[in-house]
């Protein structure tokens, strides 16, 4: 009882220790870092940062349109900082992402000549892009999300200008461009959902048609943006168990948060003053989480961190969509202008009961 009592934030405990020490050996502990943050300008974040991951991602600017906004124009400032502050705190670097239908600036869906663009036009620019930006931090970002996002719900390839211009063997062209721009990084395919079984499947053959044609793959990402009741924690269990068996790779949960806020399938294409109502009716905690529902997070944050050590033989890595609730995107997704509480530490960067029930759950895993 104490325990869980401890875990809930009800008893004050002893300072919890930092993440990185009671994660399971092999498994890696990672958050995603904004610019304000890698170029040090948040330095409250960055020591939680440094305290307590052994991995970072970029939230966005290793994305096509900051690093690469025109044809002949990188801008790898945000990135090198991002990279060196990254190997100065000793952390696992990761690259996210290579290839995405979003974030990608119009220009590289243009043809030549006006109108769309080709596979021949295209597989060039992306072979330059890979070949570049994977180039210049060889031998220092450790793995790549190569693609982003590829499939629909039923497990189809998703219709992006990708699929359109290149077909199908888009995905085989970006694992064969990263692994000659790096044959050391890991390469990894990322993706949300593949908790659902049709998704999944999808992922799966993805995975292991490169792998027929001897390409690297070294893991597979579900992103893990998920509720505080969805997915059930039963079908998380049986997609890192799937995910693993079908396709022989590490599983990692990428970009893990928990929305505690009230979804609405309207809150996709309604119109503004829809979206107005919406908000106001689903914008139910605009001055703080009370405390029953801190506590609902850390048992959900218990039950998904109670999977990883179950499955850490096929887990290498949760990473979580930012530090403090502050820097979360779930502001603004799917309607902007909520306040929302999906991440480990609260607003003002203090730790929430949530921190020690992940603690709690990994605890004497190592
Ligand atoms: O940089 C501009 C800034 O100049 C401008 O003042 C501001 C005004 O809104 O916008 C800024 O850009 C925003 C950018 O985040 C940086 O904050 C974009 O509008 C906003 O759309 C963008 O959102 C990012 C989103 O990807 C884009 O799709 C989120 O921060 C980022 O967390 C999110 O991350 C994605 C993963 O890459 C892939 N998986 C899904 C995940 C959540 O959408």
């Amino acid at each position: 009882m104490l325990v869980v009592l401890l875990a809930i934030g009800v008893v004050t405990a002893a300072p919890l220790p930092p993440l990185k020490s009671v994660t399971p050996p092999g498994v890696r502990i990672g958050v995603a870092v904004n610019q304000a943050q890698s170029d040090g300008r948040d330095q409250a974040a960055l020591a939680i940062v440094t305290a307590q991951f052994n991995s970072i991602s970029p939230e966005n600017l290793l994305k096509w349109e900051v690093v690469h906004p025109e044809p002949d124009r990188y801008d790898f400032g945000p990135a090198d900082r991002y990279v060196e502050f990254g190997r100065q705190a000793g952390m696992f670097v990761v690259g996210h992402v290579l290839l995405w239908h979003e974030q990608t600036p119009p220009w590289v869906f243009a043809g030549k000549a006006g109108g769309r663009v080709d596979r021949d036009t295209l597989l060039p620019r992306l072979r330059e892009h890979i070949l570049t930006v994977i180039g210049r931090y060889r031998g220092r970002i450790g793995g790549w999300d190569v693609v982003n996002e590829a499939l629909d719900e039923d497990g189809s390839l998703r219709k992006t200008p990708w699929l359109e211009a290149v077909g199908e063997d888009y995905l085989v062209k970006a694992f064969e461009f990263a692994r000659e721009a790096d044959p050391g990084a890991e390469l990894y395919y990322n993706d949300y959902n593949l908790w659902k079984p049709a998704k999944r499947a999808g992922a799966i053959r993805i995975v292991n048609e490169l792998r027929a044609r001897g390409l690297r793959v070294d893991g597979i990402g579900e992103q893990a943006h998920w509720g505080i009741a969805d997915p059930p924690i039963a079908e998380v269990d049986t997609a890192i168990g799937e995910l693993s068996a079908g396709t022989g790779v590490k599983v990692m949960l990428t970009e893990l948060d928990i929305d505690v806020l009230p979804r609405d399938p309207d809150m996709w294409g309604a119109d503004l003053s829809k979206k107005a109502k919406i908000r106001a009716a689903t914008n139910i905690y605009p001055n703080g989480l009370p405390d029953d529902q801190q506590r609902r997070l850390a048992r959900r944050y218990a039950d998904i961190f109670g999977l990883v050590v179950k499955h850490r033989d096929k887990v290498r890595r949760v990473t979580f969509w930012g530090v403090t609730d502050a820097q979360s995107w779930l502001h603004d997704f799917p309607i902007p202008g909520r306040v929302n509480y999906p991440l480990l530490w609260d607003h003002q960067g203090r730790p929430k009961p949530a921190l020690g029930a992940v603690v709690e759950a990994l605890r004497g895993t190592r």
